[in-house]
Formats: C-alpha cells, structure tokens, sequence
C-alpha cells in the first residue's frame, strides 16, 4: 500500500500503472469506521486497484462549523487500510487540491438546494468542488459512496451525468453501530452511551417503515411519528424530518406513492447527525 503524500508523487505513481487496470476510488475525510471500510472492500472486490483519498475538505465547512476540530488520526487510518487490498492512500494537501482557484466544473443543480442543502448552504459546492477535483487527478473508473449522505449520492451522481465523467458510481450501504446509530466520523464526539441513546434515530426511521408497511401512507403522519419519536431524547434537536420523491427531491404532500427518501437531520450538543432510508411503495 503506497502512501502518496501530494499530488506530484500520486502523478509519478499513478504513470507506472498498466492503463488497462480498472481503478476504483474512495474518496474519505479521514477518521475511518467500518461504513468508509466496507467501500473500500467493495472497490477491492471491484477494480484491480483501489485508491482512497483522505482530504478534509475545507470548503464543505461554513466558518462555524467542526472544520478545527474534525477528528484527524492518519497513523491509525493507514493502520486500518492495511487489512484490505488497497493499492495507494492518496493524502494530498490543501494547496495540492486548490491549486487553481477555478472550479474545476461549474454544476449548480436544484437538488443542491433542498434538505441539507437548504440547512447547509455551503456544503454542496464544497463537496462537488473538491469531488471533481479528486476525480480529475485519480482518474478512477468506479467510485463509491455511502447511501447514508443520500443527497451527496444523488447529486455526485447528476454532476458526473452532467460533466460526462466516465466514471461508474457505486452506493454502498449504510454501516450502524450495534444500536443502529449510522456510522459516521462525527460519532467520535460521542461517548459509548451517547451512541446506545441516538438509536432512537435508527428506530424513528424503522416507525415510519412500519406504517409504511402497514398501509398507512399520510407523509405528514409519518414525518410527525418520527419527530414524536425523536423527542424522546430531549436534549436532542430536530433540523428537518422529511419525506420526498426520489425523482425530483421535492417534498410529498399527500400520500407516498413510488420511490421515496425519508431523510432527517437531527444535532445533539452540537454534533449533527443525519439518516435516512429508502422506500419503494
Ligand atoms: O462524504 C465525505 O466524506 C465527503 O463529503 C467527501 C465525499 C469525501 C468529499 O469531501
């Protein structure tokens, strides 16, 4: 597993491959748990070479969010990384990245203003940003990304139909801790307990599958059952509950009918957390 420590060495490594070796790509922000690790196994499964970036990605943080504080391990992420197949750990810098001031495509999509979107203005553009940069400099034929940033998913995905990327994007599953907490690199800022008690968010979600299941399809119900649900942990705050259409992310007004994404943000002494599941009716 070669570490590459700036874009020069990931260039010179990158000119020795055979180009007719598939190349599959995790993008991470670091911090890795078992979710980042079952992408990277996946890739393995998938491609002759796999390439994970850690990059935290300034860009995607508004001035009052975690960006000083975000875990950083990178020792224990390569410790990590060795158990599986992967052929380099691209670990750029800021500079390595924004080297040209340019964005690297220009894509602004409307999915980009709903959800976390509408709370986190800054967030898509920095994610897209920094995506297309990463895909330009790997040059990846597949990349995976977890469905539990289902709006990133969604949209990574119309920027490379619309940027024409040859790239296949591969979703992998949510990952949850034994009480059904996703997993997520901002789980470091809680303690074990913390973690047990936020399965309610997991278990909120699972309501709102039950009614489905049982034929009760009123968005406007399910969505009040999740946050009813929610509210059992008081000290937690609720962003948004949502449900959309899949097709155009806009909200369901009446009855669920088709594809839908029942999504929601919720933060607990600061940390945000977000989940979501997909529902075929
Ligand atoms: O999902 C993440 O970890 C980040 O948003 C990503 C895709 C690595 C871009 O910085």
């Amino acid at each position: 597993m070669k570490v590459l420590r700036s874009l020069s060495d990931y260039v010179c490594w990158k000119k020795t491959l055979s180009s007719s070796k598939s190349i599959g790509f995790v993008p991470t922000m670091g911090a890795l748990h078992d979710g980042h690790l079952s992408l990277v196994e996946a890739s393995t499964k998938n491609a002759e070479i796999t390439v994970v970036s850690i990059f935290i990605n300034p860009k995607q943080f508004s001035e009052n969010e975690d960006f000083n504080t975000y875990p950083r391990d990178l020792e224990n992420d390569l410790n990590k990384l060795k158990d599986y197949n992967v052929s380099a750990v691209f670990v750029p810098s800021i500079n390595d990245i924004y080297e040209t001031e340019e964005p690297a495509i220009i894509f602004d999509h409307p999915f980009a203003q709903t959800l976390e979107g509408a709370s986190r203005p800054h967030f898509f553009p920095g994610v897209i940003d920094v995506v297309s940069r990463l895909f330009n400099i790997v040059q990846p034929n597949y990349a995976h990304f977890g469905r539990k940033d289902a709006q990133q998913l969604i949209l990574i995905q119309k920027m490379v139909d619309a940027a024409d990327y040859p790239i296949t994007i591969i979703p992998g599953e949510t990952v949850r801790e034994p009480g059904g907490l996703a997993m997520s690199s901002r789980n470091e800022y809680l303690t074990s307990n913390q973690k047990r008690e936020l399965g309610i968010i997991w278990e909120s979600l699972g309501v709102a599958k039950k009614m489905l299941d049982n034929g009760d399809l009123c968005a406007n119900r399910i969505c009040r059952a999740i946050e009813n649900t929610l509210k059992k942990i008081s000290r937690l705050k609720i962003d948004y509950v949502s449900i959309v259409d899949i097709e155009n992310l806009k909200e369901v007004s009446g009855d669920v009918r088709g594809d839908v994404l029942i999504s929601l943000a919720v933060s607990v002494g600061g940390v945000r957390l977000i989940d979501n599941i997909f529902y075929a009716y």
